[in-house]
């Protein structure tokens, strides 16, 4: 009881000539840091993980276990993590990894894109942590470090039946511009290109 207790704490007090209302929310403590060479392992997992969750009925467990390897294993994040054109955030609840951001200086999308931009490559929440305002936050960044690199825009993709990402992204004032395939194995869809002047 002590223990579940100490997760709250009161947000607003009302005082009345004949009682003292506490309200009730949880403390939630979210962090953000950039992500170092010594995070490749909690980034291959989260990424992993929220892949999984998020696209395992729509890939063969072949095409599935190719791309994770290919992309999320501990070695090619590495790889990613060594590249200075490449900038990873991560979010953390209460200490533990909540989800996190990949950006990117080198466009990839589309040659036809001819902004200066910078690409929001991956933002992933653990699935327990989604619709807290993780996904927010990280956008925030996202924001801020695309002023900070004085770009014009920040441009990515999303498969065009993710309409949970789509009406995200749509909130923070991203529209559609274009479209371009999306190749994992053998199996070829559309991924909308989708663009926040910022
Ligand atoms: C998409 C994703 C990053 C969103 O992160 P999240 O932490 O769940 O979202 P948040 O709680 O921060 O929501 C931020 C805002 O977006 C809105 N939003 C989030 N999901 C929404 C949905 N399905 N429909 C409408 N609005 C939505 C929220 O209402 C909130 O708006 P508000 O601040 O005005 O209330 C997260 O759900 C995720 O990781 N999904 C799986 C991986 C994925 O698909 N990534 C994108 C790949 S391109």
């Amino acid at each position: 009881m002590k223990n579940a207790l100490r997760k709250f704490v009161p947000v607003e007090s009302k005082f009345s000539s004949s009682s003292l209302t506490f309200y009730f929310a949880p403390a939630m403590t979210t962090t953000l840091r950039r992500a170092t060479l010594d995070d490749a392992a909690i980034l291959s997992h989260i990424s992993y993980v929220t892949f999984e969750q998020t696209w395992d009925f729509f890939y063969t467990p072949e095409i599935l276990k190719q791309y994770l390897k290919e992309n999320y294993s501990e070695e090619a994040i590495r790889r990613e993590l060594l590249d200075p054109d490449v900038m990873n955030f991560l979010a953390f609840v209460d200490g533990e990894l909540a989800g996190f951001m990949k950006l990117s200086r080198k466009q990839t999308l589309a040659d036809w894109i001819t902004d200066r931009c910078i690409e929001l490559c991956r933002i992933y929440v653990y699935k327990k942590f989604q619709d807290q305002k993780v996904g927010k936050l990280l956008m925030e960044k996202a924001v801020e470090v695309a002023k900070e690199e004085r770009v014009e825009s920040i441009v990515l993709g999303v498969w065009e039946n993710n309409h949970k990402a789509v009406k995200f992204y749509t909130g923070f004032g991203f529209e559609q511009i274009g479209t371009h395939p999306f190749i994992v194995g053998t199996q070829v869809d559309t991924d909308w290109v989708m663009r926040k002047r910022v």
